[in-house]
């Protein structure tokens, strides 16, 4: 049967847009909800510009409440039935409540090649160390932050005159390559290792 799909964002949405139109044909799922905590978020319109639905649960008005916020994110999600939730870009970390009873059932792309680089400024980072290969990886979710079983990983050739901003538009070329290749083995129960070596 197809797996339905939710994508969480928090901005462009570039990867969300590349699953999106990923699932066609006969691919073993479909896009069928796309969950946004910022309603400015620019993926909202190119979602809607594609004719899948966009819920907007805002983070802010929960005041750090996590648990409210995620019961909310979670109602606003259900009437979808989604099978698969894939965070593409969602900048919000999401507690053991909201993550436990989606495991095995949740990615995540990462702009680095975990378990290099968890959290924020993975390009700069990346430069900062002297790394020769840097990359992205897509994961199964679990509670600890960019952490959990490695489903892909995607290599890019650090240049000697790269830029944490010239690095970040390669890494996201490739983000582009492996996140739509991993979920499609995903959903069809295929958990091997996917490498895109540089
Ligand atoms: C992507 O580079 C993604 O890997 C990163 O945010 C960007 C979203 O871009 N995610 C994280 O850093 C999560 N830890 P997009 O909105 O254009 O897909």
């Amino acid at each position: 049967m197809t797996k339905r799909v939710a994508i969480f964002i928090s901005g462009g949405g570039s990867n969300m847009l590349r699953l999106i139109d990923s699932m066609t044909g006969d691919h073993p799922a479909r896009a069928c909800v796309v969950l946004s905590n910022t309603p400015t978020a620019g993926g909202l319109e190119k979602a809607e510009a594609r004719g899948i639905p966009t819920e907007v649960v805002r983070h802010q008005p929960f005041d750090g409440d996590r648990t409210a916020f995620e019961h909310a994110i979670e109602a606003a999600i259900s009437p979808y039935a989604p099978d698969i939730i894939c965070l593409a870009g969602f900048m919000r970390k999401l507690t053991a409540g909201f993550v436990d009873p989606w495991r095995g059932r949740m990615l995540n792309i990462h702009p680095s090649l975990l378990p290099k680089y968890r959290g924020l400024r993975t390009h700069a980072r990346a430069l900062e160390a002297g790394d020769r290969l840097h990359g992205c990886t897509v994961h199964e979710v679990t509670p600890a932050l960019d952490d959990g079983p490695v489903l892909g990983q995607a290599e890019v050739r650090v240049q000697d005159d790269d830029t944490a901003d010239t690095l970040a538009t390669r890494v996201l070329a490739r983000e582009h390559q492996l996140y739509p290749a991993v979920l499609a083995r995903f959903a069809a129960g295929n958990m091997d290792l996917l490498y895109l070596p540089a």
